[in-house]
């Protein structure tokens, strides 16, 4: 498992938490924001945005790894993500978010995100444990 302390991992979802202001949740009214920690420290955050035709939403957790990746390439390596939301309730990352991360986030990368019984802390091989993937075509 990455070694990430809880102090680390308060400050990475407290940036999740300012990611969740702007979430775009009209619709639904549940506001979500995802950060991502880089093993160079560094931080990538993005926040749900939803659309009137409801199946164009894009969950928070998905929209901050792509933004990640628009922005410096596939290669960095993340150590952590952080998922909350301003509604007090249990979020796990949806089933869709998973596939997508296990694109990106290696098994020992550890995602936190608000549970029954507060926020928690999981190995991604534990949340994800059989992904689909592909070989990359030569
Ligand atoms: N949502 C996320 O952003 N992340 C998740 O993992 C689950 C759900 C968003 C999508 C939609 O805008 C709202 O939460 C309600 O489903």
């Amino acid at each position: 498992m990455s070694e990430i302390d809880e102090p680390a991992m308060e400050k990475l979802r407290r940036a999740a938490e300012e990611a969740a202001t702007r979430a775009y949740a009209p619709y639904s009214k549940f506001y979500v924001g995802a950060a991502l920690l880089f093993d160079d420290g560094s931080v990538s955050t993005g926040c749900n945005v939803e659309n009137a035709s409801y199946g164009l939403t894009s969950c928070a957790e998905r929209n901050a790894l792509f933004r990640a990746i628009g922005e410096r390439g596939p290669g960095p390596k993340i150590v952590a993500i952080a998922v909350v939301n301003r509604n007090g309730a249990p979020s796990a990352p949806c089933g869709a978010c998973r596939q997508v991360m296990s694109e990106f986030v290696t098994a020992d990368a550890v995602v936190n995100f608000p549970g029954e019984n507060g926020p928690e802390t999981h190995p991604f091989a534990e949340i994800f444990p059989a992904s689909f993937h592909l070989e990359p075509a030569p």
